[in-house]
């Protein structure tokens, strides 16, 4: 075993959509995603998954469409650039049948429905899995969703984390502390089901959400399942460092990403938390072949099915701009060190203003990079284990290009070759929760000590 305390998690990294990220390759003729709405498609994946070990699928999901390019909404549409879209948590539901170890973890978006339902259909889930959901925070940067919950604009950008902070407080109250564990007597003879004494009302009151409770579902193995987050700004990464037990960290090299994790252990210890019970994973997108000459014939096959830049360009969102007068020099802000001046160091020009910044479409960034990695299998597991290390990271969020080739690839030519590292896992335990699956040390399938969350558990 390599010298990590624990195997590099393995995540996939998908979408119910047939245009996830790699947009375009649903033209190529041997993708599946066009059969997103067929269960027979994540039942494959899922056998696929688990036979490779990987550690979980993630599932990402937007609340609107991106009517953000040139044309409007057409692009979106005709590219299928994340749109159809299903539910993806009701396909978790599916998969949670169709497999046994992987862990599923969904997207699912704190601005806009109520935190109450919310609870119900993740503990639900929780339960129907025996313990392997994960939940991706986000507070969804989409005008046209907001359009779709009665909105003409979006709530302001560090206003939707606040909410996501008191929506995250009425999760840990619902799922932490309305039910004691062990409350469920199933006490026949007694004729107590679940003894009263052990739930209990929340009467949350806060800024933003009055409930009442108690919770309908009773205890399930995680309780709270596996809090995952991607914040990049400054809140989110404040936020990240307050709540996530996993960060997915961006990064465009591997010292960057460094960078971010370090920057939110720091602020996670000042949040009194353990900062190594906070696992980071990063996005990676792999070409594999049986040869370097392979994979590289693969990515340009590839590359040739991928939807032109251009078509794809679209405004950058920085919320940490929205504070300056459009007309600012965004050298003067760097100059200044300003709010938010790391978020533009890389790329700006000279006279360069706010206004440019956030008006002007810029194709999607590309070109090398430590997370694009093509080549052999022994190249690959080499780049990967090199990152691992350098980045300080726990584990990859893989992207597909085409879908399944290119997981078929990774498990068939990638895993063994870690697995003989002894860098991934070679199998599953039977009955681990996702939560003990990431922190084997803690050995536990509640959240630590010193999250936010455990301080609403009662002691039983
Ligand atoms: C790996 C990864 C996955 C993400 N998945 C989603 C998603 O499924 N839905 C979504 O609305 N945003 C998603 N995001 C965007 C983040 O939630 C967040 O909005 C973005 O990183 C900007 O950060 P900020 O919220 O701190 O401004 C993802 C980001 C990353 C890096």
């Amino acid at each position: 075993m390599a010298d990590r305390d624990r195997p590099l998690l393995l995540s996939l990294f998908e979408m119910a959509t047939p245009g996830h990220l790699a947009h375009g390759l649903w033209t190529h003729p041997n993708d599946q995603r066009h059969r997103v709405d067929d269960l027979g498609f994540w039942r494959e994946l899922g056998e696929l998954l688990e036979y490779g070990t990987f550690d979980q699928l993630f599932l990402a999901d937007v609340l609107g469409t991106y009517d953000v390019f040139a044309d409007g909404l057409d692009t979106a549409v005709r590219e299928a650039f994340q749109v159809p879209a299903l539910d993806p948590l009701i396909v978790l539901g599916a998969l949670a049948d169709v497999t046994d170890h992987l862990g599923l973890v969904a997207t699912f978006s704190t601005t806009y429905e109520p935190p109450f339902p919310f609870a119900r259909r993740l503990a639900t889930l929780d339960a129907l899995s025996r313990g392997r959901i994960g939940w991706n925070i986000v507070t969804s940067y989409l005008k046209n969703a907001a359009e779709n919950f009665g909105l003409d604009e979006q709530i302001e950008h560090d206003e939707r984390y606040a909410i996501a902070d008191e929506y995250l407080e009425v999760l840990y109250r619902l799922l932490l502390g309305s039910w004691d564990d062990g409350a469920v007597m199933l006490d026949r003879e007694r004729r107590v089901f679940t003894d009263p004494a052990k739930v209990h009302y929340i009467d949350h009151r806060g800024p933003r959400f009055a409930v009442k409770g108690p919770h309908l579902v009773a205890p399930t193995p995680q309780r709270l399942p596996v809090l995952f987050q991607a914040g990049t700004s400054l809140r989110g990464l404040s936020f990240a460092a307050r709540h996530a037990e996993v960060v997915f960290v961006g990064g465009w090299t591997a010292d960057e990403v460094r960078e971010n994790v370090r920057a939110v252990r720091q602020q996670a210890g000042e949040y009194g938390r353990r900062a190594d019970r906070i696992a980071f994973v990063t996005s990676v997108d792999v070409v594999v072949g049986r040869t370097a000459d392979e994979a590289a014939a693969k990515a340009s096959e590839y590359d040739r099915h991928r939807t032109p830049r251009e078509v794809l360009a679209q405004p950058r969102r920085m919320p940490e701009l929205d504070r300056y007068d459009p007309g600012e020099l965004v050298e003067d802000i760097i100059k200044r060190k300003d709010h938010g001046y790391r978020m533009l160091i890389r790329g700006w020009r000279p006279g360069q203003t706010v206004r440019d910044l956030q008006s002007k479409p810029v194709p999607r960034r590309s070109g090398p990079s430590d997370f694009r990695i093509v080549g052999g299998p022994e190249e690959v597991a080499t780049a990967l284990e090199r990152v691992a290390a350098r980045a300080e990271i726990d584990g990859f969020n893989l992207s597909q290009n085409v879908s399944f080739d290119s997981l078929r690839d990774f498990v068939e030519l990638v895993v063994p070759v870690l697995r003989r590292r002894g860098l991934v896992r070679e199998s599953y335990r039977a009955g681990e929760t996702l939560r003990e699956r990431i922190f084997p040390a803690a050995a536990s399938p509640y959240p630590d000590p010193t999250h936010p969350g455990s301080a609403h558990r009662r002691p039983s």
